[in-house]
């Protein structure tokens, strides 16, 4: 059955190849030393039965360097190299050199590899198969490297996601770099889904549930589009979908930019139709992190994920929502003239899936309410139907709407409340103190910080080289805070004042309304003291 199709598919290639226009593609199986293509010209090398190309493809105005479905009108990309490298112009070169490496060449004849060959050497030539594997073979022929070991964000028919491997998906549509979500292989044999900023075990959003198979389990998918997990003998562990025992059909799987996993198929029959087999939500708000900071995901009536700002927030950048929202107020303008903070709170349906409250009463809806409005550092309070009020500073991240779900968010109106809630100008004669007792607090926690800055320089390099845990020792201190607190610190020690951070800035800084920029190099202050 499966030699009757795969024979029936190259049947079909050569069919559709015959009609396809191949001018700026070379057929070329064997692709010796010394070949080279343009993006403009010899664009690509074709597999066998011109299903598969490896070659540059368009990219915005520019180019990019992977595999792609060539025998098909859409041309899918499947497979792409440095994705995260900016797209090259029309006058770069991809070169399999007499060296055996391969190569992109820049107009000025700056060389970047395409492939990490450190480890295992020249290759003798290079082939594109129809698997859509692409190989570089040493002189007896044998693979010293191939694309099927190094997936990006798609697994083709025979190919397998091993132990530790890891899909990652794209940024959008138009942009294939290095996106929010990844599939991971786990070695306890568990297939997962987490965002990027995967902090915890607790954000895995997706999950097969086959913890305990061990190291040796592989997701793999044939040619009859079956999707599934199995061990190295061949015992199949769990279907993900059912084998379709109809040829013409080309599969694969990919995560896409939304953080959803699905099978496709190109039916070559129909018109090359593309059609989603499965997929593992049909929930676009399933994913964790799909939308940033202080923002909550909802599904748009065009069923795409969409992101909104909680109340009293707007978005950090217009141009991208799934980026998270900051607070809608310059610091100085919540206050009154009488030094007053001036807010209330504003009931919204949404659930957040990271709750880590710093501090959980047992209280009714209203009193939750009352409870975090009247609590300075109380930014939000999630409250669910079994008299749980849980006080939460900012951000809140992995939010969603769910109607079913209250959470009460601290608004901060400048005038009056225009709100949907009764204006509640509770705290009138609440004084600074408050706001003082924070600072005060702060600015404590910000001295112990610089003392330990002091003490050791390297902090700075240790900032810099990314390796806080060095300063902590084996401390259990999250380090997402700590560097947060490093990063203020340095702010605050520049020699020039003009350049510190306001006291209010750095409240801001430290409860993550706002980014902290990477602090300018210090370390000549610091040897100096
Ligand atoms: C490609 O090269 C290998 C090794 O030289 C050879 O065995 C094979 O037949 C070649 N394939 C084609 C299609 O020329
Ligand atoms: C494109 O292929 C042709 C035919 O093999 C070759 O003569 C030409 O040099 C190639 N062009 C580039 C830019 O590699
Ligand atoms: C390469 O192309 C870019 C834009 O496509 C152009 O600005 C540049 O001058 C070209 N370089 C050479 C050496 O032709
Ligand atoms: C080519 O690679 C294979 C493994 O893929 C290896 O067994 C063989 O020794 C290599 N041959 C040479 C000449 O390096
Ligand atoms: C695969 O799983 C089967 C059933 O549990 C087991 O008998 C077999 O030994 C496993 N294979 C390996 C290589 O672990
Ligand atoms: C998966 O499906 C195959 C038939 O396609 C069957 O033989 C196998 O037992 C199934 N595996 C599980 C875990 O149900
Ligand atoms: C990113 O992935 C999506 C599928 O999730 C795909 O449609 C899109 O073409 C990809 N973007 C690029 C630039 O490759
Ligand atoms: C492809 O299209 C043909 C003709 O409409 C249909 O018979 C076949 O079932 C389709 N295959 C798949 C996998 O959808």
């Amino acid at each position: 059955m499966k030699i009757f199709h795969f024979l029936f598919l190259h049947a079909v290639c050569f069919l559709l190849c015959a009609s396809f226009n191949v001018n700026a593609q070379r057929k070329q199986f064997n692709i010796s030393l010394g070949s080279s293509l343009a993006p403009t010209t010899n664009s690509s090398w074709l597999s066998r039965s011109g299903l598969y190309a490896f070659g540059f493809y368009p990219q915005g105005k520019a180019y990019a360097v992977g595999i792609f479905l060539a025998g098909i009108p859409e041309k899918t990309v499947v497979w792409t190299a440095n994705r995260d490298d900016p797209p090259v112009s029309g006058n770069a070169s991809l070169l399999l050199n007499t060296e055996g490496r391969l190569v992109l060449q820049s107009a000025r004849g700056q060389e970047t590899p395409v492939v990490a060959q450190g480890e295992v050497g020249p290759a003798s030539y290079a082939s594109m198969l129809d698997s859509g594997n692409f190989v570089l073979h040493n002189s007896s022929g044998g693979i010293i490297w191939q694309s099927f070991d190094h997936p990006t964000d798609t697994i083709l028919t025979g190919q397998s996601l091993l132990n530790g491997q890891e899909l990652v998906s794209n940024v959008s549509e138009t942009d294939h770099s290095t996106g929010r979500f990844f599939l991971i292989m786990q070695s306890d044999g568990n297939l997962v889904q987490y965002p990027m900023e995967k902090i915890a075990v607790a954000t895995a959003y997706w999950a097969s549930g086959t913890v305990g198979w061990g190291a040796d389990v592989r997701l793999s998918l044939d040619s009859d589009g079956h999707l599934y997990l199995h061990n190295s003998t061949g015992f199949s562990i769990m279907n993900l979908t059912a084998g379709i025992p109809t040829g013409r059909t080309v599969y694969f799987m990919k995560i896409d930019w939304d953080g959803i996993f699905r099978l496709y198929s190109h039916n070559l029959t129909q018109n090359n139709a593309l059609s989603i087999l499965w997929e593992s939500s049909t929930d676009k708000c399933q994913p964790k992190g799909q939308c940033g900071f202080n923002s909550y995901c909802i599904v748009n009536p065009d069923n795409q994920p969409g992101c909104r700002c909680l109340p009293g927030f707007v978005y950090v950048d217009r141009e991208n929502l799934y980026s998270g929202c900051k607070r809608n107020f310059a610091a100085e303008r919540f206050i009154n003239s009488h030094g007053t903070v001036i807010y209330s709170m504003r009931e919204v349906n949404i659930n957040v899936f990271e709750d880590v409250p710093y501090s959980v009463l047992q209280k009714t809806k209203d009193e939750c309410k009352q409870a975090c409005l009247e609590d300075s550092i109380c930014e939000a309070a999630l409250f669910n139907i079994n008299g749980q009020c849980s006080m939460q500073r900012l951000p809140l991240r992995f939010v969603r709407r769910d109607e079913s779900n209250i959470v009460f968010v601290k608004v901060y109106d400048p005038v009056s409340s225009t709100g949907d809630r009764p204006h509640l100008p509770i705290n009138e004669g609440k004084k600074y103190p408050p706001m003082d007792m924070i600072i005060i607090v702060s600015s404590l926690f910000v001295a112990v910080i610089l003392v330990i800055v002091a003490v050791f320089d390297w902090a700075y390099q240790c900032f810099d080289s990314r390796d806080l845990s060095q300063l902590i020792g084996d401390e259990e201190v999250e380090l997402k805070q700590l560097e947060r607190i490093v990063k203020i610190a340095l702010w605050c020690i520049i020699d020039e004042p003009s350049f510190r951070p306001s006291m209010k800035k750095v409240l801001l800084m430290l409860e993550g309304t706002i980014d902290i920029p990477v602090p300018p190099d210090c370390i000549s202050y610091l040897t100096s003291i």
